[in-house]
């Protein structure tokens, strides 16, 4: 009975049709989701959710909806975790790096921590001096979020929600300066859905509705490392990115509004180069970041806001591991950890330092809010924000 009314639910969830066993994925047998316990914050329970196929497994925390783990294989077979984290919750509470975390209301930076709809001027937390960063300083990478298994006959998931009130970015205990006043305008349900299949894809699925006119902007900001959390820096390990611009930034990397081409400039990473062989050269664009800390523009079919297509590559030649990300965004910020600072241990025991991870940030561009001539982030009552990134994980013996 529970295992109908939970076929019944993802049914509606994703409207489509049970497909006969023969449909089945060769190895979807093999999916399976386990639950444990991960703490508490105050007097609230953290679950962890562990999803897991054949080859790899992936483990999502209740807070923040962190990505905790991801334990995939090298080209030889030998399993490590790909994303930085930490063993214990009390960690998570205290960083301020948005590990692994679902970032919101708005992924990346909003200029002053001020933007205009309609009428009206909204002011938010000034947490990243002197701009809002990714929804203030209690975003929703603070928040419990409530949990349900899903399945499907191709996937293994687990769907998170959480209802952001009016007035959320704006924290009311955390005076910043300038002070702010009204926060994110409109309540706002999310929903988050992370499923695995038997493919090696993890698919990321964010839903949110309004019933004011906001904007948003979600992401997930894992830091990953292909040789292993804790295995030294990313600099020896390989991006490609499908972007021939980029959004230049000043120095307290605000877009200035431009979308410049990277043709000629270490932004260029229309082929596959290192992350660390340009990163310490004197271009303006990394000494304002302090290495990569920018948002480029995906290459699109004219027209096409909405097809799922590849956004970034990251391989690592040393163990053989391959991530693809495919995403229906306009942008990704690629962040190259300038700012992990050696004080925070991951499961491996050892301390992080610059470079130790990177972030790949599927998004909106950087403070749409304030450019009229990005793609708009304005989410009206009525409209169903809908976005969907798939993270592909594989090994250069099957592909590259
Ligand atoms: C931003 C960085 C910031 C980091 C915080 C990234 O998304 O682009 O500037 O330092 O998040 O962890």
């Amino acid at each position: 009975m529970r295992a109908l009314s939970c076929g019944v639910a993802v049914l509606l969830l994703t409207g489509v049709m049970a497909a006969p066993a023969a449909a089945r994925d060769p190895g979807a047998e093999e999916l399976s989701i386990t639950k444990s316990s991960f703490g508490t914050v105050g007097s609230q329970p953290v679950d962890r959710y562990t999803l897991a196929n054949h080859d790899m497994s992936v483990s999502i925390l209740t807070y923040g909806a962190i990505v905790q783990a991801v334990n995939v294989p090298d080209r030889r077979g030998q399993v490590a975790n790909v994303a930085l984290n930490f063993a214990a919750i009390s960690n998570y509470t205290r960083n301020g790096d948005y590990r692994g975390s679902i970032v919101g209301r708005y992924g990346n930076r909003i200029a002053k921590g001020r933007f205009t709809l309609g009428a009206t001027t909204y002011s938010l937390d000034i947490n990243n001096d002197p701009n809002s960063l990714h929804g203030g300083f209690e975003g929703f990478n603070v928040k419990n979020w409530a949990a349900t298994p899903v399945r499907t006959n191709k996937t293994v998931g687990v769907k998170l929600t959480y209802l952001s009130k009016a007035g959320e970015g704006c924290t009311q205990t955390r005076p910043s300066t300038p002070p702010c006043s009204t926060g994110y305008p409109g309540t706002v349900p999310v929903t988050v859905v992370y499923s695995l299949d038997a493919r090696n894809n993890l698919r990321i699925d964010y839903v949110a509705t309004t019933d004011k006119p906001t904007v948003l902007n979600l992401t997930n900001h894992a830091y990953w490392n292909l040789a292993g959390e804790g295995s030294g820096t990313i600099y020896d390990q390989e991006l490609r990115l499908n972007a021939d611009r980029y959004t230049p930034v000043d120095a307290t990397l605000i877009p200035t509004g431009a979308l410049e081409p990277v043709e000629g400039t270490p932004m260029d990473f229309r082929s596959f180069h290192s992350i660390g062989e340009r990163i310490r050269g004197n271009f303006e664009q990394l000494v304002f970041g302090r290495g990569y800390d920018h948002n480029w523009v995906l290459d699109r079919r004219p027209g096409d806001t909405t097809s799922l297509s590849e956004a970034a590559t990251l391989t690592d030649p040393a163990s053989g591991r391959v991530l693809t990300f495919y995403t229906d965004q306009p942008g990704i910020q690629f962040y190259s950890g300038n700012f992990l600072d050696g004080t925070l241990y991951g499961t491996s025991g050892r301390q992080y330092r610059q470079g130790d991870g990177l972030a790949l940030e599927t998004q909106h561009f950087p403070d749409s809010p304030n450019h009229p001539n990005f793609p708009s982030t304005v989410v009206r009552p009525g409209d169903t924000y809908k976005t969907t990134t798939v993270l592909n994980f594989s090994t250069d013996r099957r592909r590259r």
